[in-house]
């Protein structure tokens, strides 16, 4: 007996699980601007991303300082601008 399940087009499956893991919770604020999209881009690589909410912008200075060496480490680039860009984006939404 065959009732069809097996019939669902993997990719209704796949655009379910992409959407799922695009929203990520949809928590983070400014979720969707290009802002958040380098953010998730440059700061999950490691470890899933931190909450702005998390820190004060002092804070995030000195991880920011700390997240540069560490990338440095792993040679992952991390421009200038895309730490300003990223810098604004947590203070815009720090503690
Ligand atoms: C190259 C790997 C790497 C990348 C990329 C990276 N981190 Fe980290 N991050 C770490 C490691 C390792 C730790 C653990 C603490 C430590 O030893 O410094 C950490 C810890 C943290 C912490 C402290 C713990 C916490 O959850 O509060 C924050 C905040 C943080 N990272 C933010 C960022 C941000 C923001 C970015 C993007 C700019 C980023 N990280 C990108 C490796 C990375």
């Amino acid at each position: 007996m065959n009732f069809g399940f097996k019939h669902i087009p993997y990719w209704v499956a796949l655009l379910m699980t992409s959407t799922m893991m695009a929203c990520g919770g949809g928590q983070l604020p400014e979720a969707g601007t290009p802002d958040v999209d380098l953010y998730l881009k440059k700061c999950t690589a490691c470890h899933s991303w931190p909450h702005p909410a998390r820190h004060t912008k002092e804070e995030w200075d000195h991880y920011l300082a700390l997240m540069e060496w560490h990338m440095e480490k792993k040679e992952i680039p991390f421009s200038a601008e895309e730490k300003q860009v990223i810098k604004g984006y947590l203070y815009r939404n720090a503690r």
